[in-house]
């Protein structure tokens, strides 16, 4: 996604950074207090058992801390991290090989689960349940088929559309947690952290308006940092972030006193400029931003709706008065918008 400094996509040197700042141990993570805490049971009784812990489904926007927790899982119970995703199974021989691979308390990672191929996810469903996987072995009418039994495992599957997930395979996982976005305390308190490992000075007036403005998501919020990092470095104050700074370097980079961000603000613009307030389809929507329906719906969207911005109706979005507001527009006429 060129030109976008958060939300979705992320280069390398954005990952490495990303991953340098990952809360390690379910102590260390900050929030979803109702997620984590039913994570800690189910995984202090596994542990109490001296068995794996049950499958886990996690859900939510991104950048809210899936793949964080996939790795907490493991770190917490001293299995091995083992990572692939959907997309990347293109057969289900693909996951077969990965499944005989796998040694006992393995954790399998398997990130965007919702894109995973239909042949796989049947595979998938049988080593869940019965830690089982049949082997195909040759081709054409002589192949056979090779039951293998596989050690007790655990997956972590994440979407951020658990509503894709069909029925057989949602249900077979034994814990669902759903992430929401977190409040502005919950990002202040993740931003004070993070700015301690990289080692600079936070302001707590700086820290509460980055959690102000990170879209609920820290994600976010720890790439807004780094950005008020550089906008320091670069005005001779390094290693201190204040007000200041941080409001200027949210202005450079593009992002409103909602924390919206230029896709946020095109998807608004698009909705209330072009399509007189909608309802207007998602696949026109994202056409008309240049975007993949995908990244609309699961990146800007959601936290649009939330924010009262935009509704989602059967015929499609439409904006509200308060997008109107928002971008200092003149809403239409009374009654002329749907909402
Ligand atoms: N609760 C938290 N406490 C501290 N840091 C967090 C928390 N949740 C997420 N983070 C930070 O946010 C970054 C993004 O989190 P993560 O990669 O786990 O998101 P995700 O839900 O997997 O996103 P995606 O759907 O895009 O894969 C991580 O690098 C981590 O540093
Ligand atoms: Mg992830």
């Amino acid at each position: 996604m060129p030109g976008r400094f958060v939300g979705g996509g992320a280069d390398e040197a954005e990952r490495a950074a990303e991953a340098a700042l990952r809360p390690k141990r379910l102590e260390d993570f900050t929030g979803q207090e109702v997620v984590r805490g039913q994570l800690s049971v189910v995984l202090r009784a596994a542990l109490a058992r001296g068995a794996v812990p049950d499958h886990v489904l996690l859900s939510g926007p991104p950048g809210l801390g899936k793949t964080t927790l996939a790795m907490i899982i493991a770190a917490e119970v001293g299995g091995a991290l083992r990572l692939t995703s959907g997309p990347a199974i293109q057969h289900a021989g693909d996951l077969a090989a990965i499944l005989s691979s796998l040694e006992e308390g393995d954790v399998l990672f398997i990130d965007e689960i919702h894109r995973l191929a239909r042949t796989a996810e049947e595979m998938l469903y049988l080593a869940m349940e019965d830690y089982r996987v049949d082997v195909v072995v040759g081709k054409g009418p002589g192949a056979t088929s090779i039951p293998l039994a596989l050690p007790p495992f655990t997956v972590v599957g994440a979407t951020t559309r658990a509503g894709l997930l069909p029925a057989p395979l949602r249900d077979r996982f034994g814990f669902t947690g759903h992430l929401d976005y977190y409040a502005p305390g919950e990002l202040a308190r993740i931003l004070n952290r993070s700015a301690g490992l990289l080692g600079v000075g936070l302001e707590p007036e700086a820290a509460s308006e980055l959690a102000s403005r990170s879209r609920g998501t820290p994600r976010i919020a720890n790439r807004l940092l780094r950005r008020v990092q550089d906008w320091a470095q670069v005005h001779g104050t390094p290693g201190i972030l204040d007000l200041q700074a941080a409001r200027a370097a949210l202005a450079v980079f593009e992002v409103d006193a909602l924390g919206l961000d230029r896709l946020d603000r095109q998807v608004l613009e698009a909705l209330c400029s072009r399509f007189g307030g909608g309802p207007v389809g998602l696949a026109t929507l994202a056409v008309s931003v240049g975007e993949e329906p995908e990244t609309v719906e699961t990146v800007a969207e959601p936290y649009l709706v939330r924010e009262g911005l935009v509704v989602r109706t059967p015929r499609g979005r439409a904006a509200t008065p308060a997008a109107y507001a928002h971008l200092g527009l003149e809403p239409p006429a009374e009654g002329a918008l749907l909402v």
